[in-house]
């Protein structure tokens, strides 16, 4: 009988992950209380999604220079970690296992989130995008350029908040080095334009995630260490790629082949890049050859093209991000071919249980 490649166990360092269904890191700003802390519906939330074989959580920023969404939780207080502590203990009791996003978004960010001063990003670049403050959606600011101090401290802060994150309970942290935020922004000529050992050539451009990983190293293992990476990313978060994006991509991913880390997470282009010259519109076609370890892939998957990106060999699991808001029970419907229920993108990023915790599971009997 067939058997779903999606729902064979896979091993990602020493964890023995159940299937290898992994949900994605989502941002959804529940976080509404003055120090950011997860609570109780953030426990609710992640133990209704803990049969996936991986959680990753939403982006958690790693200071308070970090943030630049309203109401998403941090890691860097103590607070935050005993909120979170709640999260990885009824995860883990519901025979879950979950890692923790560490964020820091660079000038996707605002003034009105650091008492007037102004974003930090590699140069001094305005992204010309929208930061989501809590007076609403404004247009981003012109960064300021960090210092090499300033570069230092928040290398200290990704390794700080890996360890407060190994105390709180995580099984593993995933660096956020996508999407347009801040070390995808060292990865680009167009938002880094710095001329010393952070800026001008691709290793330069590079060598922040290379210090970050070493400094989490440290305090955790590294086999439960990952890290999220968009090469194709082109036209969103202020992310404009260039012919030296790719060749950028290249020299990351061949160079993480040095590390034992848990995984690397891909994405597919999030837009259609076809048409663009120098983008890489196949990410795990080129990427899997390329390197070692477990690869996490994702966007836009189904329950068809998950299982067969596995079978392929293309990836060794499949992250689902919307279908995961609205489908708690995600593998259950996987393995009895139901059907999914539809997001909401209304209530993505609105305070409360609306839209989070109030999307049911399938009834039993739904089963074919
Ligand atoms: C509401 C929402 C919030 C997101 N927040 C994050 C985030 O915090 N970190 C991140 O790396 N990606 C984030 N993403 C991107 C998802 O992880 C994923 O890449 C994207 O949804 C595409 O996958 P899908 O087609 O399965 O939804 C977010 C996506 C959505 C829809």
């Amino acid at each position: 009988m067939y058997k779903q490649p999606l729902l064979e166990q896979i091993q990602l360092g020493d964890l023995t992950l159940k299937n290898r269904v992994v949900m994605a890191p989502m941002t959804r700003s529940r976080a509404d209380n003055p120090e950011n802390v997860p609570t109780e519906i953030h426990v609710k939330y992640y133990t209704q999604r803990a049969s996936a074989g991986l959680i990753i959580s939403e982006g958690s920023q790693v200071s308070k220079k970090a943030v630049g969404y309203i109401n998403t939780p941090g890691i860097y207080s103590v607070a935050q970690v005993e909120g979170w502590k709640k999260v990885t203990k009824a995860v883990h009791d519901e025979g879950g296992k979950i890692f923790i996003q560490l964020w820091h978004v660079g000038r996707i960010s605002h003034s009105d989130f650091h008492n007037g001063d102004l974003p930090h990003a590699p140069s001094a670049i305005n992204p010309q995008a929208k930061a989501y403050t809590p007076k609403g959606f404004k247009d981003t600011e012109t960064p300021k350029e960090m210092s090499m101090e300033e570069i230092h401290q928040t290398i200290l802060d990704f390794k700080n908040a890996a360890k407060n994150a190994w105390e709180a309970g995580f099984d593993g942290v995933e660096i956020h080095s996508s999407n347009g935020y801040l070390l995808h922004q060292f990865f680009s000529r167009t938002s880094n334009v710095r001329i010393d050992e952070y800026g001008g050539s691709i290793e330069n451009r590079a060598r922040i995630l290379f210090d970050i990983i070493d400094a989490i190293k440290e305090v955790m293992p590294e086999n439960r260490i990952g890290l999220r990476l968009n090469p194709s990313l082109h036209g969103v978060f202020g992310m404009t790629m260039d012919e030296e994006s790719i060749p950028t991509f290249d020299y990351i991913i061949e160079k993480l082949n040095n590390y034992n880390l848990s995984y690397l997470h891909l994405s597919e282009p999030f837009t259609d890049v076809s048409e663009l010259a120098f983008a890489e519109p196949n990410i795990a076609q080129r990427y899997r050859p390329m390197y070692k370890g477990t690869i996490i892939i994702n966007s836009a998957f189904d329950q068809k093209s998950g299982n067969e990106v596995v079978l392929e060999g293309l990836a060794d699991a499949v992250a689902y991000g919307k279908p995961y808001i609205s489908n708690p029970d995600l593998v259950e419907r996987f393995a009895n071919n139901a059907e999914l229920a539809e997001w909401d993108q209304d209530t993505f990023y609105v305070p409360g249980e609306k839209g989070y915790t109030d999307y049911p599971s399938m009834k039993k009997e739904k089963a074919v």
